[in-house]
């Protein structure tokens, strides 16, 4: 790149993404990427595929981690999110984002990345004791850089994710005041105006940040055995639902509307009047048993699934043609994060030369 290309949108920028871990889930459906289908269009999108963050944990399973990042693609498009409107892309040929992960560790204290609860929660979840890599706590720094390499303006996550996005918010701080003469006492919002190269992104958390497994207890998740998958049949469906547990005994008892059944009612069942009749119904104890209400909801779920289902199974067994995808995704990616690179190179004076990134 000889001259700063710029961006051929006018529109906001966003940037989130996933740590492969598998298959996506119902769960992650209603808790993020529906939300990112209905803000690809009105923003500059990028999603990313976390890949190296999956090292932090399982650098023991490389295959593993591969076959992962194709099927969180498979997964994104299945549930609508469109290569056209958003790009997809793979961290780890975004080299910009390795090197502001560097960069960004300088400023940051040491103490400052440990306090991050979302780091703690996940050493004290995952059983990782005082035996995880140096890279595991770097993987919040590298979080900074995924944001800051797009200077993304919003950031779409669960609650879970604040932390992360409260740090990349301090970083952006910093780094313009400390290299771009931003004003400490400036307004976050004038960051950029100001001179800063980093906006200083906000959060955007998403409603339902949290789907009950179908054990009826936990936040459903894969490792629970509690989740939904969009690849599941009709049946399977059922099956699942018919497993969650309510505490409720005769159709005639008096439900509690605030159970996990209920919320699943009220997030799969699109109509809302039948919502409301369902609802009144079984707060009344009118004779209306969990089975009957569980078919129901299945039933909506299956709609919902049906034309995923049949958009993932396009891509079914063509690697190559997520591979291209990704590929289209990263070009676009390397395009604006080697322009940040640049603009945060100059400003900290390491500027020298510049360079081109080319994917063959
Ligand atoms: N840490 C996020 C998760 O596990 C994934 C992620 C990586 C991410 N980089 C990001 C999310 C940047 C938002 C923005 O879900």
């Amino acid at each position: 790149m000889t001259a700063p290309m710029t961006t051929t949108t006018a529109k906001p920028r966003i940037l989130t993404g996933d740590t492969p871990t598998g298959q996506l889930h119902l769960g992650h459906y209603v808790g993020s990427v529906k939300r990112r289908v209905e803000l690809q269009d009105k923003y500059e999108a990028y999603i990313l595929i976390a890949n190296m963050h999956a090292f932090t944990t399982r650098s023991d399973k490389p295959d593993e981690i591969r076959r992962d990042c194709l099927e969180i693609v498979r997964d994104w498009l299945a549930m609508g999110l469109e290569p056209q409107r958003c790009a997809m892309v793979l961290q780890t040929e975004v080299p910009a984002i390795a090197e502001l992960t560097y960069f960004f560790a300088m400023l940051l204290p040491f103490n400052r990345v440990m306090r991050n609860p979302t780091l703690k929660d996940e050493i004290k979840v995952k059983n990782l004791g005082e035996n995880y890599s140096f890279g595991f706590p770097l993987y919040a720094v590298g979080q900074t850089a995924d944001i800051l390499a797009f200077r993304a303006h919003s950031v779409p996550v669960g609650e879970d994710q604040v932390p992360h996005i409260e740090l990349t918010r301090e970083v952006a701080r910093r780094f313009n005041q400390m290299y771009c003469g931003v004003d400490e006492h400036a307004e976050d919002d004038d960051h950029e105006k100001l001179g800063g190269v980093f906006p200083v992104p906000k959060a955007d958390v998403g409603t339902i940040g949290r789907l009950i497994g179908t054990d009826g207890v936990n936040k459903m998740s894969k490792s629970l055995s509690n989740a939904i998958f969009i690849t599941d049949t009709h049946k399977q469906i059922k099956k699942k639902l018919g497993k969650l547990y309510t505490g409720r005994q005769n159709p005639t008892d008096l439900g509690d509307i605030n159970n996990a059944l209920f919320q699943y009612v009220r997030t799969f069942i699109p109509d809302v009047e039948r919502v409301k009749e369902l609802e009144r119904a079984y707060a009344a104890g009118e004779n209306i048993g969990d089975g009957h209400i569980k078919v129901e909801v299945a039933d909506a779920i299956n709609e919902l699934l049906e034309p995923m289902r049949e958009r993932r199974a396009k891509y079914e067994g063509d690697d190559q043609a997520i591979i291209d995808i990704l590929e289209d995704g990263t070009r676009k990616a390397n395009v604006i994060a080697e322009q940040t690179l640049l603009m945060a190179k100059d400003a900290a004076k390491l500027k020298f030369f510049e360079r081109d990134i080319v994917l063959k």
